[in-house]
């Protein structure tokens, strides 16, 4: 019995290294060194960003797991089979850091930061657009790992919050919403933390940007595919979106010649939101694959129909 660790964008090494240590009685072999003998022996993949019909030709494969929190780039993959379950790592830290990304967002937002930077382009001591702080109302959409450490850190940073999720069950302090146009009536900052899926693929568009108070904030650190550019753009070029922080795009490195680039109102940050604490992560794996064996359990295991 074997694993595989496949990350071509980088790190693949070091993923081995962490889990050979956390897993000593398995094989563990890099992707890049895989012959064609040893992929029958492949029971566990381990990926990101794995290239398009990767999981063809492992007859053996159990489980795959994403070294990441989302799971999208193995559920569109063609190649993985029906019988095979899916897991990503569970971190608090993911949602910390996702927390912080988005307050510092929102607190821009709240303190004017582009107005700030233009004046200083022109060197202008522009006190008029500044009056008392506003009391500002932030939505965070998606209720999981990510979501719910966003809404906790803005809600104790003086955002009023609620947070858009499927099931009506109590979110902490927050004030749930299940349907969409109500959760986004009276919003000031828009936080997207949605897996990616068929269903919430595009769902930053026109007509959500129009449900929102004018000159809102957007805020993205879930996927690219969610927002439609065309429509942000758009939207910004009438003052019904004031600013937005993009953290992800469907191409990335985001092309030089996205016109994303050319709106002093659109942060672009380059995926860094969060990141994965690769020895925690490697170590959840690792217990959740030996668990798996005894009990059948996959602790981090998603719902392959739903999406996540
Ligand atoms: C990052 O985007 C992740 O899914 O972990």
């Amino acid at each position: 019995m074997s694993i595989v660790i496949c990350s071509p964008s980088g790190g693949e090494r070091v993923w081995g290294e962490l889990l050979r240590l956390a897993l000593p009685g398995e094989t563990v072999i890099e992707s890049a060194t895989l012959s064609e003998h040893e992929r029958s022996s492949v029971e566990l993949v381990v990926c990101w960003n794995q290239p398009e019909g990767y999981f063809r030709g492992f007859p053996n494969l159990r489980v795959v797991f994403s070294t990441g929190a989302g799971v999208d780039h193995i559920l569109r993959d063609h190649s993985l089979p029906d019988r095979v379950r899916v897991g990503r790592i569970i971190d608090p830290n993911f949602g910390k850091q996702a927390a912080e990304y988005s307050l510092f967002a929102a607190l821009s937002h709240r303190r004017k930061l582009t107005t700030i930077l233009s004046s200083r382009q022109s060197r202008t001591w522009e006190r008029s657009s500044f009056s008392e702080l506003p009391d500002l109302t932030a939505g965070v959409m998606g209720g999981g790992q990510l979501g719910l450490a966003c809404a906790d850190l803005l809600a104790s940073n003086s955002f009023t919050t609620r947070v858009f999720r499927k099931s009506k069950d109590a979110c902490g302090i927050h004030r749930v919403e299940t349907d969409l146009a109500q959760f986004l009536t009276g919003l000031d900052i828009v936080v997207c933390t949605l897996p990616l899926t068929e269903n919430s693929a595009g769902i930053l568009n026109a007509e959500l940007f129009s449900n929102l108070n004018p000159g809102a904030c957007v805020i993205n650190i879930a996927r690219g595919e969610h927002l439609v550019e065309g429509d942000l753009l758009a939207a910004l070029d009438r003052g019904q979106i004031g600013s937005a922080w993009l953290d992800v795009f469907p191409v990335e490195p985001l092309p030089v010649t996205s016109p994303l680039w050319n709106d002093p109102r659109v942060f672009i940050t380059p995926h860094i939101a969060a990141f994965t604490d690769r020895k925690h992560g490697a170590s959840f794996i690792a217990k959740s694959w030996s668990d798996f064996g005894e009990t059948g359990v996959l602790e981090g295991e998603i719902n392959r129909l739903r999406g996540y």
